[in-house]
């Protein structure tokens, strides 16, 4: 067995190392300062919504889907639609963006739609609109109305622009008792709560938890391809899809699509992530879990809501976050998840948060794809 992995392994390596060859070192180069300076256009363009035009029709909903698909979701497939109604905007899921190996039960699909439309609200506060959430087994609803205060922005609004998930080793600092209580109340809304762990047996025991669920999920094929297909290993292939989740953006280095993919198999490997995520919990000052009451799709869109808002209140004090879902979604760990927090519930996500390194922000397809007539 060991033998034949190692002749697999050289014959990967030869693949690689041919590839690299056939591009030349020089090539190579150029290519990928291409693929950058593709990527950072398109970034620019997804995160610098436009000034609004009054004199395009719905040009203030547009606008305010375009803040809504800035949000935390799963994988970046951006698993919505909109449709722009006369008291408000509907977001309901995008069955062609379902991830199912991960988020069989769609789970992260709903909790996608709850972080859009916590940006939704409060973009909406920004230009003088009252909103009012309503998670539903079919979607959410945000009623506008007019708020009759005067259009203002907020920490919350600016974060909006700023937030990214961050996915590298943080600086190991502890956060202040302040900014650990406004990112827990940030998080708490009716029908969730967060439960902060930052000391570091937790952090270990944790840890421990998100390696079982990484080993389960990367022995199963279909969650490795699944992965893998919404990777986006070069810039210029990101920024035709605008969507995905670009390597560079997890501190992995920027090459051709065709070569990420041959590394991929290469080197991503059950150690090297297991590693990877025990370096990273090590040097988060602490994790948050987010549980909601019904584990229902209701419950599902207030723990997105949860974690979008968390996240923005971090952003905003310079703080940085990101998930490590592996514990809620591996279903042989979730049950050691619930015994370590002591709750019969469902726990829903799992964000750690620190100081560290900012990446490049992820890309969205423009609000004009992801609204329905
Ligand atoms: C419900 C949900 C589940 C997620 N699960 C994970 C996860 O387990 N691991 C991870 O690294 N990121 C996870 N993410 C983060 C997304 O991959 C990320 O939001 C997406 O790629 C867009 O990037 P951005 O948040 O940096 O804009 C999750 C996000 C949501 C909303």
């Amino acid at each position: 067995m060991q033998a034949l992995t190692r002749k697999r392994t050289t014959r990967r390596a030869l693949l690689v190392g041919a590839g690299l060859a056939a591009v030349g070192g020089g090539g190579l180069i150029a290519l990928r300062a291409a693929a950058r300076s593709a990527y950072a256009a398109a970034e620019e363009t997804v995160w610098t919504p436009p000034a609004l035009r009054p004199e395009r029709p719905d040009a203030l909903r547009t606008t305010l889907v375009h803040y809504a698909t800035l949000a935390a979701n799963g994988h970046n497939t951006q698993p919505w639609r909109f449709r722009l109604e006369a008291e408000g905007i509907r977001i309901g899921p995008d069955p062609a963006r379902r991830t199912p190996v991960v988020d069989p039960d769609d789970h992260h699909v709903f909790a996608s739609l709850g972080a859009a439309a916590e940006n939704l609200a409060i973009a909406a506060g920004r230009f003088g609109l009252a909103a009012e959430v309503a998670p539903g087994a079919d979607g959410v609803f945000v009623a506008l109305s007019e708020a009759g205060t005067a259009p203002g922005s907020s920490p919350l609004f600016a974060a909006v622009t700023e937030r990214r998930c961050v996915r590298l080793d943080y600086d190991g600092a502890q956060l202040s008792a302040a900014d650990w209580n406004a990112i827990s109340a940030a998080g708490t809304l009716p029908g969730v709560d967060v439960a902060i762990h930052t000391s570091t047996a937790d952090r270990n025991a944790l840890a421990a938890l998100v390696v079982a669920g990484n080993t389960a999920q990367m022995g199963d094929p279909a969650f490795v391809a699944e992965l893998k297909h919404w990777i986006r290993f070069d810039g210029s292939h990101a920024a035709r899809t605008l969507d995905g989740l670009y390597a560079a953006a997890s501190g992995n280095p920027e090459v051709p699509a065709w070569l990420g993919a041959r590394l991929f198999d290469y080197a991503f490997t059950v150690e090297s992530e297991n590693a990877r995520y025990r370096r990273q919990m090590e040097t988060s000052a602490g994790v948050a879990v987010v549980l909601a009451e019904t584990d229902a799709r209701a419950g599902w869109i207030q723990a997105g809501r949860a974690a979008q808002r968390m996240a923005l209140e971090a952003t905003a004090r310079g703080i940085r976050s990101a998930f490590l879902n592996q514990p809620t979604e591996a279903l042989g760990v979730r049950p050691d998840l619930m015994a370590f927090l002591k709750t019969s519930r469902r726990p829903n996500l799992v964000m750690r948060f620190g100081r560290g390194p900012l990446p490049p922000r992820s890309l969205r397809r423009p609000p004009e794809a992801v609204i329905d007539a």
